[in-house]
């Protein structure tokens, strides 16, 4: 075993190619047949192409939705009852919340339908039919012409395309470029818009862990919740109506009891949001080197204070609460891709798969283009980092910067459409900052103003730098605590009162006020700088890098014809297929796959926002009330790895066992393989779910929503194997590293 785990890592640690392994790739359903059916059925699958994807008859893919066009979801009833992440319904599950009934703290379920609970603009969309378009697409593109050229063809011949298709009014077609923009497919589209919160545990077991936790094996976050679709009586999509009934799929995942152990396949169908797995090198290390280093840092500073101020008052740590996770997100993820990109050595596998794309590509071209990409790159390399400094800085982290750009969103209407416009308009900022000052304080915001512009004056070149940063940085040692300090005593968008004042004056005099506020003024000023010195460079070079990468696409297909390669994600439906699989993040440690109840109670720390554990779930652990949702061993699983390659977007999404049954839930990535949306190494990158049986048993017997497990189809696919095929003691190891 340990030899063959030698051989393995040295194999995948020295292979350079860029081709799949077991575990890589995210493929196109409907190529599955082609690409992928022989490899999935030799790690153990026993369906087919078509049990996954069909247009003839109901398969997987039926029971697979876009959730809100942000996270995955999938049907698991004959009642159209949803499952997705607890952290993909956060922002529905908060807005039933109020301080009386807080779903956020104590979970909710519907114990009947009468008690679902309706969210407006929620959708949930299946996919009916994928079609190759691109021949269509590209009909009359000749090599040579101009982008633009290129694109206005291409523009059009997809509107011809979309004509072709006969749609039921609640059907859209949708087409996307494919291999950068190589190849062109359509999807064809079914939406409900009527998607009611069925229940969600409480958040110390949707969040257990919370931002500690995140992107970090071992896990032990429950974090799933439930939805219903509903349809009009015809089975059809149709707006919110109380006559509405649960809508009848064409397919549902049963579930399995039966769980998971290492080398089980597993597949994960869903809707990957963005990769980039066929860069040239030079990117990679701008990303690792530049890029990354300076958002994290950015993010760094911005998040040291404001946990800081939640340390310090309860009232600030539930305020800032969801923003901290969003903002730390990322952070963290960065973190863990550059390591995981040093780690496996990325920057050498990229340089060695150059040099075999130079030496076997024919043409003179491989070379050219790779020196074309760095010149590119160089060249883009000032105004993307500084585009990323504008962005994280003015943009996202300094929300008074932030908000101000929906108060201007208002001075623009007035001056394209005059009162109509700003009074049109006005309802909307209103919504919008009633949400921001519910969970807003000034002076965190102003610490992190003062700490961003200082980064800023002193990192970026100087013209770049707004006036207003220069003069305070010239003004004193203290010049931009200075700036912060009269800035925030002056505006009057700190005030939910004031701004609220302003906005009741009749358009002309509020814009007049507006235009004449210290945030608005630095704000114009930042924002004209910007586009002129950066976002016009930044978008013709990009450009040029699309370009140039779509040809290298093109090209490495080409140059390698016996390899198969998989289309960088795009937010359309993929299928990715591994094993349950433990890992080694370090020297001497060793992760195994699955972790139990018992250690959501080894992390328990009593009243602790992260790590607290509810008395009902103490008490169910305590007395091992696990009914049917124990393991073997006689523990209840929590969650388990694997080695498919998934990205954000996949959240949400079922993961499936040999025989088409739900076995889990994904939610995260390990963070050491969070490269592996630049550079997926089968040895560390690993994707977290939830074990359906964690599920089940907080559904049953936590929340003693039995009606709920009653709808579903609960299976035991291992143990009915072993009575009607006889299966090896000894499971036979796929030998992932042998292709
Ligand atoms: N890392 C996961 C994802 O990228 C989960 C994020 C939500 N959870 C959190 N603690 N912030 O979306
Ligand atoms: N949590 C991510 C999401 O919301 C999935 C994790 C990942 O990036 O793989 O989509």
């Amino acid at each position: 075993m340990k030899i063959v785990k030698n051989i393995f890592l040295s194999l995948a640690l020295c292979s350079f190619s860029i081709i799949s392994f077991a575990g890589e790739g995210m493929w196109l359903p409907l190529l599955l047949k082609s690409l992928n059916e022989g490899e999935m059925q030799s790690m153990g699958m026993k369906l087919s192409a078509e049990d996954i994807y069909s247009v003839n008859k109901s398969s997987l893919k039926d029971a697979i939705v876009h959730f809100g066009g942000f996270c995955t979801s999938e049907i698991i009833s004959s009642e159209g009852l949803m499952l997705t992440n607890h952290h993909c319904g956060y922002g529905q599950i908060q807005s039933h919340s109020s301080i009386d009934n807080n779903m956020l703290k104590n979970g909710f379920w519907a114990m009947t339908k009468e008690e679902e609970l309706a969210n407006p603009g929620l959708f949930a969309r299946f996919i009916n039919r994928i079609d190759d378009v691109t021949e269509m697409a590209l009909a009359g593109v000749k090599e040579g012409m101009s982008d633009k050229e290129r694109q206005s063809i291409i523009d059009k011949n997809l509107e011809a395309v979309k004509k072709n298709y006969t749609l039921e009014e609640f059907q859209d077609v949708m087409i996307r470029p494919f291999y950068n923009g190589n190849q062109y497919f359509a999807f064809v589209t079914t939406t409900f818009n009527d998607v009611r919160l069925v229940g969600a545990p409480p958040e110390s077991i949707g969040k257990f862990g919370s931002d500690t936790d995140n992107w970090v094996w071992p896990r032990h976050t429950g974090d799933f919740s439930l939805f219903r679709i509903y349809a009009g009586p015809d089975n059809k999509p149709a707006d919110y109506s109380a006559d509405n009934v649960p809508y009848k799929p064409k397919h549902f995942l049963p579930i399995s009891l039966d769980g998971v152990e290492e080398d089980d396949f597993t597949l994960i169908f869903g809707f990957p949001g963005r990769t980039n797995q066929y860069l040239p090198g030079v990117a990679v290390e701008q990303t690792m080197n530049t890029l990354n280093p300076a958002k994290i840092k950015i993010r760094d500073t911005a998040l040291k204070i404001i946990d800081k101020y939640m340390r310090e008052d309860e009232e600030v740590r539930i305020q800032y609460a969801s923003k901290f996770a969003r903002v730390a997100n990322y952070w963290k993820k960065w973190i863990g891709e550059n390591q995981g990109l040093k780690s496996t050595d990325a920057l050498g596998r990229k340089a060695k798969f150059e040099a075999d794309f130079v030496k076997n590509n024919e043409s003179e071209n491989g070379k050219s283009l790779l020196t074309a990409f760095n010149k590119a790159y160089n060249d883009i390399e000032e105004v993307a980092l500084t585009r990323d400094y504008y962005q994280e800085i003015a943009i996202r982290n300094i929300e008074l910067l932030n908000m101000q750009r929906a108060i201007r969103s208002l001075v623009s209407r007035y001056d394209e459409n005059g009162e109509k416009g700003y009074t049109d308009f006005l309802p909307r900022v209103k919504g919008y900052l009633d949400g921001f000052y519910k969970n807003y304080q000034p002076k965190i915001d102003q610490e992190v103003f003062a700490a961003l512009t200082e980064m800023y004056g002193s990192e970026a070149k100087e013209m770049y730098i707004p006036k207003t940063l220069k003069t305070a940085s010239m003004a004193s040692k203290e010049g931009y605590r200075a700036l912060a300090d009269q800035i925030y005593t002056n505006t009057l968008f700190t005030d939910h009162v004031k701004v609220t004042e302003v906005l009741d004056l009749t358009p002309e005099q509020a814009v007049a006020k507006i235009k004449n506020d210290a945030a608005y003024k630095l704000g114009v000023e930042w924002e004209s700088l910007y586009n002129s010195t950066i976002a016009d460079p930044y978008s013709r070079q990009k450009n040029e890098i699309d370009s140039l990468q779509r040809i290298y696409m093109q090209s490495i297909i080409e140059t390698f014809p016996k390899q198969k390669f998989y289309p960088d994600a795009n937010s359309t439906m993929r299928v990715t297929y591994g094993q349950v699989k433990g890992y080694r993040p370090k020297d001497a440690v060793h992760y195994t796959p699955v972790t139990y109840l018992d250690g959501v109670i080894e992390k328990y720390v009593p009243d602790d926002y992260e790590f607290d554990v509810s008395d009902k779930l103490l008490q169910l652990h305590r007395t091992k009330d696990y009914g049917q949702y124990a393991d073997t061993n006689g523990k209840v699983p929590v969650c388990f790895i694997g080695s498919n390659h998934t990205t954000g977007g996949n959240s949400g999404s079922p993961a499936i066992d040999a025989h088409g049954n739900l076995i889990g839930l994904n939610f995260d990535r390990v963070w050491e393989g969070t490269m592996s949306d630049i550079n997926y190494d089968p040895s560390i990158c690993r994707n977290i779910m939830v074990d359906a049986r964690y599920i089940l048993f907080i559904v049953d017997k936590y929340a003693g929503a039995g009606h709920l497990i009653d709808e579903m189809k609960l299976v035991h696919p291992k143990k009915d194997m072993k009575v009607t095929e006889t299966i090896p003691k000894k499971k036979k190891t796929w030998k992932w590293w042998k292709r």
